[in-house]
């Protein structure tokens, strides 16, 4: 499968961010939400996917596009409230973050209190069946349990990266990380 595409690209500690979006690429994730930023492609198939599960408002999005001003102050004040060990696993490195290129997104249940790193998003009900669709609308759940070691962050199922829907259906379908796919791991 052709590797020509912007939305395969890696971002993580050892390939930091290569290209900042321009502003007027980034749309809010969805209505309602002006200050949660994607990609356009990458609203547009999040939406697409949240009407077909008929979501509804029982997902929100927590957290798109980071500046790397944001990814920094986040990762200073992660630093400081639970320490290096909890950091490195939940946090990418200022520079080194996916929302830095407008393609991640991390999903929460609609339920009151939700955190800000670590969103609940269960395995069952509405995210379940987000989960079972994702692959199809062009998502991947970047950071799968078990993974952890080639990932180089911690099980994260609300975190979702955009990369195309044949693209994920390949990647997912093959239980792969985006590191395994382009024999970055
Ligand atoms: N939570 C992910 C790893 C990030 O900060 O980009
Ligand atoms: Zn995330």
């Amino acid at each position: 499968m052709s590797m020509d595409t912007p939305y395969l690209t890696l971002v993580n500690r050892a390939h930091p961010l290569a290209r900042r979006p321009a502003p007027e690429e980034l749309v809010p994730a969805l209505p309602g939400f002006p200050g949660v930023l994607l990609l356009r492609p990458a609203a547009r198939a999040l939406r697409a996917l949240l009407a077909d599960i008929g979501a509804g408002e029982a997902i929100v999005p927590v957290s798109g596009w980071r500046s790397r001003e944001e990814q920094e102050a986040l990762w200073e004040g992660s630093l400081r409230d639970h320490g290096l060990a909890f950091t490195e696993t939940y946090v990418a490195r200022p520079g080194c973050s996916e929302h830095e290129t407008g393609l991640a997104i991390d999903l929460g249940e609609n339920v009151p209190g939700l955190d800000f790193i670590r969103p609940s998003f269960p395995d069952h009900g509405i995210c379940g069946r987000f989960r079972a669709r994702a692959a199809d609308f062009g998502f991947l759940l970047r950071y799968p349990r078990g993974k952890e070691a080639v990932t180089g962050i911690g099980w994260e199922p609300w975190h979702f990266r955009y990369v195309g829907t044949p693209w994920a259906r390949e990647i997912a379908g093959r239980g792969l990380t985006l590191e395994e796919y382009l024999h970055e791991a």
